[in-house]
């Protein structure tokens, strides 16, 4: 069952084509890596999925909704789209309380989620005062507090130590195993070799490949498999 659906998706910002006409789906249950050069459209399209930007024509779906008019889309749909989102002069743990209270969330949660991202001892710190790997986790712990059964990540692995990315890939397996649905765009592709079960590539806001991570690899590696939709569509 598809879950998210790009429909004829294309987003201009004048004269910058970000996305062309993509069409793809999300399948259930499944871990979906969106992968693509610096530039090829991923966040672009993302932000559209999430309404954060307006497409020009076509259609980026959740269950067949837009997200803008979700019921209560924080417990919906989790998303790490960027780490600009806090108040650097609040605390983590005040920062997800406050987000927690604007989406109907009790506020035990958000001790929670910071242990579940192992900021527990930052959690008063001021987020001005956060690495950029403690970001990347409290916009993780923003993305899960309202137990979404859909994740979008916009590289959430960004900024984060070996421990932090082992971390991820074991939290990632989990909620898969729990039936959560997860599209995720990473430039990590050895690490998207192993985590990930269906693989989008887009290049210059186009679909290049699309398929199951067996059988768009096939015996080789998904940076050979990368590499080849790249040049083949340049
Ligand atoms: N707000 C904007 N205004 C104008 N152009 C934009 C805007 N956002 C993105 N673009 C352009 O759209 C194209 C796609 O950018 P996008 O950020 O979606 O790529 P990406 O695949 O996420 O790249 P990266 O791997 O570097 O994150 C680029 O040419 C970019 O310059
Ligand atoms: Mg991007």
């Amino acid at each position: 069952m598809s879950i998210i659906a790009f429909q004829g998706l294309t987003k201009a910002y004048k004269d910058v084509v970000a996305v062309k006409d993509l069409t793809a789906n999300v399948e259930a249950g499944r871990i979906t890596g969106f992968l693509g050069p610096n530039g090829a459209g991923k966040s672009t399209a993302l932000k559209c999925l999430l309404s954060l930007a307006t497409p020009t024509s076509g259609t980026a779906l959740i269950r067949g909704a837009k997200y803008q008019d979700l019921v209560n889309p924080m417990k919906e749909v989790g998303a790490v789209i960027e780490t600009g989102g806090f108040n650097p002069s609040l605390s983590g743990l005040k920062n997800l309380r406050i987000i927690a209270a604007s989406a109907g969330i009790g506020d035990g949660r958000a001790l929670e989620v910071l242990e579940l991202v192992d900021l527990t001892d930052a959690r008063n710190k001021k987020v001005k005062q956060y690495s950029l790997g403690m970001k990347q986790r409290l916009s993780l712990a923003t993305a899960i507090l309202g137990e979404p059964e859909i994740l979008v990540l916009d590289e959430p692995a960004n900024g984060l130590d070996p421990i932090g990315i082992a971390w991820l890939r074991d939290f990632l397996k989990k909620l898969t195993a729990n039936g959560h649905s997860i599209l995720i765009s990473s430039h990590q592709l050895a690490e998207m070799q192993n985590t990930v079960d269906d693989v989008l590539i887009i290049h210059k806001g186009r679909l290049v490949t699309e398929g199951t991570m067996a059988n768009v690899v096939g015996s080789g590696t998904l940076e050979e498999a990368f590499i080849r939709s790249v040049e083949a569509s340049a």
